[in-house]
C-alpha cells in the first residue's frame, strides 16, 4: 500500500523534508480498482484533490477526464491538453470567465441552480446537480447533500430545470449528484441514488447520470458501483463518476523530520511539517496513519504515547494524537500516510512557510514534480507594486 521505509528514507535524504512522495504504481492501481468496479463508466478526476500537473498528465494519458471548479483548474486542464468531453465545469458560483473558458474548451457544465440556465453560453451541454436532502456519515464540513446545503437544486426542482435547459436551446444531458466526501458507508450512496432514481417518472430517460465522487478510503467500492449502475440503468443513462480522494490519497505520503521532543503534561514530538503542509487533521479532525521510519527497539527502549506537533504558533497545529512511538530523537523521520489527496492541494504559505517539494516514484525513476518553494517565490507578487 505504501512505499517501503528504506525507499522513503532515501527520498527524505535526497530531497529534504517536509516532502510529499507519490507512488505512481499506487496511483495506477487505484485507477484500475475504480475501473474494475465501475466498468465502462466515464471517470472524471476531481482535480481539487491534487492538481499537480504530472499527476494530471498521467491520468489524462490513461483516458481520464477532469472535473474543474475554478478558472485555475480549467487552466490546468487546458495546459495539459484536455478538452471537449474530457472536462466538466462545476461549482456553485461560476464566473463569466469560467463559462467562457468552459465553452471555448467544449466542456460540459454542471449547473447548480436554475438561474444558470440563462447564464450558460449558447447551446451548452449541461447536467443538473441535485441535492438529495440526505444526512450522510461524514464530517459536517464534508457533507454536501443535506437539506439546506448550498449545493444543487432540490429534487422537486430538478425536472423543471431539465425542461428549462431544453427550452433555452441547451442539451440537457442528465442529472448529477455528489453527497459529500470521505464517506465510508455505502448505504449513504444507496439512499442518494434511489432518491435520484425516483425522479425517473418525472424526467423520462436521460443520457447521463453523474454519480459524483466522495468514496472514503476503505469504502465498499463494488457496492457503491452496483447502486450507481442501477440508478443509471433506471434512466437508460451512461454512468459518469468524479472520484478525487480515492484516486490519489493512498499514493501520497508526507515525510517529516523530528525536530525535538517536549513534555508538558502531554508528550509532544515536534516535527518540521504541520498545518501549513497538511491541514486536514486541524480542519476536519482527520486521522492520518503515521509510522516511524526508525527502529530503536531494544531492552532499554520504552514506547511512549506522543502527540505530533507542527511548527506553527497555533495550538491546533497537531498532525496526530496519542501515537505510540519508540523513543523519538531529533533527526528521526516519520511517514504520514494517505496524504495524496487534499494534502499538498490545501497547503498554504501561512507564516511565509515555503510549500514542500513533491516527488514521484515510478519504478526506479524519481522525478521532482514540484520544486520546493523559496521565500522569494512567496513574495514575488508583492514586489515591484509600489
Ligand atoms: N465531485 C464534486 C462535485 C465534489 O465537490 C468533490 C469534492 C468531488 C467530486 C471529489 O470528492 P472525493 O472523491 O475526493 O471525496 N478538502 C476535503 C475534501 C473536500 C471535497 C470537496 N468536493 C478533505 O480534505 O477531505
Amino acid at each position: 500500500m505504501s512505499l517501503p521505509a528504506d525507499v522513503l528514507q532515501t527520498a527524505a535524504h535526497t530531497y529534504g523534508t517536509p516532502l510529499y512522495v507519490y507512488d505512481a504504481a499506487e496511483l495506477d492501481a487505484a485507477l484500475a480498482r475504480v475501473r474494475a468496479a465501475f466498468g465502462d463508466a466515464r471517470v472524471y478526476y476531481a482535480m481539487k484533490a491534487n492538481p499537480n500537473l504530472s499527476l494530471l498528465r498521467r491520468l489524462h494519458a490513461q483516458g481520464v477526464g477532469f472535473e474543474c471548479v475554478s478558472a485555475g483548474e480549467l487552466a490546468r486542464a487546458a495546459h495539459i491538453g484536455a478538452a471537449g468531453d474530457r472536462i466538466l465545469v462545476n461549482g456553485p458560483a461560476k464566473t463569466p470567465g469560467e463559462y467562457a473558458t468552459g465553452a471555448a474548451l467544449g466542456a460540459t457544465f454542471i449547473i447548480d441552480r436554475e438561474e444558470e440556465v440563462q447564464l450558460l453560453p449558447p447551446a451548452s451541454r449541461a447536467l443538473v446537480r441535485v441535492n438529495p436532502a440526505l444526512n450522510v456519515s461524514t464530517h459536517d464540513h464534508l457533507a454536501t447533500g443535506a437539506a439546506g446545503s448550498k449545493f444543487g437544486v432540490t429534487l422537486d426542482q430538478a425536472p423543471r430545470v431539465l425542461d428549462a435547459l431544453r427550452a433555452a436551446g441547451h442539451t440537457a444531458l442528465g442529472l448529477h449528484v455528489h453527497i459529500g466526501s470521505a464517506i465510508r458507508d455505502a448505504h449513504d450512496f444507496t439512499a442518494a441514488f434511489q432518491r435520484l432514481g425516483d425522479l425517473r417518472a418525472h424526467t423520462g430517460p436521460l443520457d447521463v447520470l453523474d454519480a459524483g465522487g466522495g468514496w472514503g478510503l476503505g469504502a465498499d467500492l463494488h457496492g457503491i458501483a452496483r447502486e450507481a449502475r442501477a440508478a443509471a440503468a433506471t434512466f437508460g443513462a451512461q454512468l459518469w463518476v468524479e472520484p478525487g480522494r480515492y484516486l490519489v490519497a493512498q499514493a501520497g505520503t508526507l515525510l517529516t523530520r523530528v525536530v525535538g521532543t517536549k513534555r508538558t503534561g502531554r508528550n509532544f514530538v515536534l516535527v518540521d511539517a504541520g498545518m501549513t503542509e497538511l491541514l486536514r487533521p486541524m480542519l476536519y479532525g482527520a486521522q492520518h496513519p503515521v509510522t516511524p521510519l526508525w527502529d530503536r527497539s531494544g531492552p532499554d527502549t520504552q514506547d511512549g504515547t506522543w502527540d505530533l506537533a507542527g511548527p506553527a504558533c497555533e495550538s491546533g497545529d497537531l498532525l496526530g494524537r496519542d501515537l505510540t512511538l519508540p523513543d523519538p530523537q531529533p533527526g528521526d523521520l516519520l511517514a504520514i500516510h494517505e496524504a495524496g489527496a487534499y494534502g499538498a492541494a490545501m497547503s498554504s504559505n501561512y507564516l511565509t512557510r515555503a510549500r514542500p517539494a513533491e516527488v514521484l516514484r515510478d519504478g526506479d525513476t524519481w522525478t521532482v514534480i514540484r520544486q520546493r518553494e523559496t521565500p522569494q517565490d512567496i513574495w514575488r507578487a508583492e514586489e515591484g507594486v509600489e
